[in-house]
């Protein structure tokens, strides 16, 4: 920007000037009496006590900031998802009540006081530890998303769900507190030849996955604690593992069993489920990492854009292999580039904030972000992709999403050529 050009908008202002601000306030007035010069009715009355509120919830105004699901998607609430409200977001960490859920059978209610994670196998000294046990082991603190590899599963053959909480939404970012996994083998001791870690959980469905015991000793974490509360039991309370920058299948919540063995188990969730079946007819398997992802958050279907002038555009990006390096935005379907700014933490395989100040004047646009994190890896369009996995995928789609900015301001989920 040149200094002409700083100040020409400084002078102006972000909005559309001081009328504009009346206007854009009194377009969304309810009750005319509650503006200036008027005192507000809110202003004319004691408001409640304190204690009222023992557990605080979000404004009413807000009710709408909620998890939704997609009901056709899956046959049983208790084997389905729900997904994070992502467009009504902003920063990089999820709130507890707003992070997606996925359950292969239902939510494990479970008392802590009977909760026992049982660790054996190949080591020196099988162990159950009580929660309680757990918890006195040195802790850490650590911020990490966390991404079903279904994550955008149904836009492999074309867009399809109208909103980024639909098609991106089963990605959550929280910070952790717990004991890491490696600290719990070195109490066990492992055997010379222990090379897989099994980890089991204590829902019905029991699910098992078979974890490489590198990862495992690098920066798998046994948590109990999410965004400072406890667990929420959706989200594997009393005990989940944290597999950073892996799929989301992996962090197995309700935690109940690790065994050390000497090879994988090949459970179901990585020979029927999770593998990623190629045109070929082969299929890849044990595919761990998820790949560098952006999406922009807003304006994104289900917040498009009332008013002309000033605009920022938000996303979020992440990679599992590590920190983002940089985001592209693009206004016209991937033809340009600017490169966005990234605010707040920047942090390993965690979610990272990005913005574009624009100024819209109506014209459509073909939004686009690219993530390009510290290995040098960029997100492929979903065409990229496609050449090499073909369709029949569920998991790991990580290309280009695009929304269709309309003059109208409204926003639809589309695919470019
Ligand atoms: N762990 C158990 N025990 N049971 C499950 O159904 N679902 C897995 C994983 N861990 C699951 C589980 C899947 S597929 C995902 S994507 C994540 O948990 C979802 O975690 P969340 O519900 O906290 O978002
Ligand atoms: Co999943």
């Amino acid at each position: 920007m040149g200094d002409q050009d700083k100040k020409r908008q400084s002078r102006r202002g972000f909005l559309a000037g001081a009328a504009g601000i009346v206007a854009a306030g009194a377009a969304r007035a309810d009750n005319p009496q509650n503006q200036p010069p008027n005192v507000p009715d809110w202003t004319k009355t004691l408001g409640e006590g304190v204690g009222v509120r023992a557990y605080g919830l979000p404004s009413k105004h807000e009710q709408h900031v909620i998890r939704r699901t997609v009901p056709w998607l899956t046959a049983t609430p208790e084997s389905s998802v729900s997904f994070t409200p992502l467009h009504a977001l902003d920063g990089i960490i999820t709130p507890n009540g707003l992070c997606f859920e996925r359950h292969h059978s239902g939510i494990a209610e479970i008392d802590p006081a009977d909760h026992r994670l049982m660790l054996h196998g190949l080591v020196e000294k099988p162990l159950i530890f009580t929660v309680g046990d757990v918890m006195r082991f040195p802790r850490v603190n650590r911020i990490y998303f966390l991404e079903c590899a279904a994550n955008g599963g149904m836009e492999w053959r074309g867009a399809q769900l109208n909103g980024c909480q639909y098609t991106h939404g089963m990605v959550h970012c929280v910070e952790y507190t717990g004991v890491p996994l490696k600290v719990l083998l070195e109490e066990a001791g492992l055997k010379p030849n222990a090379k897989w870690i099994l980890a089991e959980g204590a829902d019905a469905a029991a699910m098992t996955r078979s974890i490489p015991l590198a990862k495992a000793l690098d920066d798998c974490l046994v948590a109990y604690r999410m965004n400072g509360e406890m667990l929420r039991p959706e989200n594997g309370y009393p005990l989940r593992l944290v597999v950073p920058g892996w799929e989301g299948n992996m962090w197995v919540k309700w935690l109940r069993r690790l065994k050390v063995g000497d090879e994988p188990w090949f459970t179901r969730e990585e020979t029927s489920k999770y593998t990623d079946l190629l045109e070929n007819g082969k299929a890849r398997q044990f595919t761990f990492v998820m790949d560098a992802k952006s999406v922009i958050t807003s304006p994104s279907p289900q917040v498009p854009v009332r008013d002309k002038g000033f605009m920022v555009i938000s996303g979020l990006a992440w990679s599992g292999r590590g920190k983002i390096a940089r985001v592209d935005v693009s206004l016209d379907g991937g033809r340009n580039w600017k490169t966005a700014r990234l605010d707040g933490p920047v942090l390993d395989k965690s979610c990272t904030r990005f913005y574009l100040e624009h100024h819209w004047n109506g014209e459509p646009l073909l939004l686009q972000s690219r993530a390009i994190d510290a290995t040098g890896y960029v997100q492929p369009t979903k065409d990229a992709l496609r050449k090499i996995r073909g369709v029949n995928s569920i998991y790991h789609n990580n290309g280009i999403q695009t929304w269709h900015l309309k003059p109208d301001g409204e926003v639809e989920n589309v695919e470019v050529g």
